[in-house]
């Protein structure tokens, strides 16, 4: 693991962009997997400005999300689907049908799973993944708990996940209770990853998954097994390491 401490989100987000775009350019049908959260917004945001500037061509590359909730209307503005589009790549030119998100209203969860994980193994798996983290040191909706070699699948989600996620619904009881998520192990399978995490409240999870032990109870710490993990922090959430 590799602990990278910046000043901030500006300098976070250019960083995450230059491997983004060094892949992009050495091999333009990359895979990238995508986060939602507030945590990987500056990367999105320089990715958009360096498509626009530079001509960054996402044209041949495919991206898939980590996870989605379970019971939202498709469309629904919160829904992870809409949420990345709007927040990525409907501001750079990768093609809608390239943009995978786990289907959270369908009839088989189970099945949609088993069908995720082949979507992404049919196009190499995916090359970069981009993570934030929870404040109880979850990734994707990998709670507290989660093991470590799981597969995408149905989880429930604490009441913390849910009251911090509850600031994007008109009330905490709109905020769905059920999600689907790639596993520990799915995640374990890209070949880079680039966590982001900033701010005070952040620190002490930064501190559990890069110093602690690697267990179940903080699911981030299982990046300690990544040969590339990259964990880009603000002075503040590397406030207790
Ligand atoms: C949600 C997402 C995670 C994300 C986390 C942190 O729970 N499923 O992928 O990392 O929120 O969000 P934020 O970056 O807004 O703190």
């Amino acid at each position: 693991m590799e602990v990278v401490i910046l000043p901030g989100n500006r300098q976070i987000g250019k960083l995450a962009a230059d491997a983004v775009e060094a892949l992009l350019r050495r091999k333009p049908n990359a895979v990238l997997g995508l986060a939602t959260g507030s945590s990987p917004l500056p990367v999105y945001d320089e990715l958009a400005v360096r498509h626009e500037r530079d001509g960054l061509d996402f044209s041949a590359a495919h991206a898939f999300a980590l996870d989605e909730y379970v019971g939202l209307v498709p469309g629904h503005p919160e829904s992870y689907r809409e949420v990345i589009g709007r927040e990525f790549t409907s501001r750079v030119n990768i093609l809608p049908e390239n943009v995978h998100t786990p289907d959270g209203s369908a009839a088989d969860i189970p099945a949609e799973c088993r069908a995720y994980e082949d979507r992404m193994r049919a196009v190499g798996g995916v090359d970069l993944q981009i993570l934030g983290v929870g404040t109880d040191g979850h990734i994707g909706f990998n709670e507290p708990g989660s093991s470590l070699a799981s597969r995408t699948r149905i989880k429930t989600l604490i009441e913390q996940t849910r009251r911090d996620n509850a600031r994007f619904f008109t009330s905490l009881a709109d905020v769905p209770h059920h999600v689907v998520t790639q596993g520990l192990g799915t995640i374990l399978e890209a070949r880079h990853v680039v966590l982001i995490a900033t701010g005070a409240q952040k620190a002490p999870a930064v501190r559990d998954f890069v110093e602690g032990p690697v267990s179940a109870v903080c699911p981030a710490s299982v990046l300690q097994f990544h040969p590339h993990a990259s964990i880009l922090v603000d002075e503040a959430a590397a406030s207790s390491l």
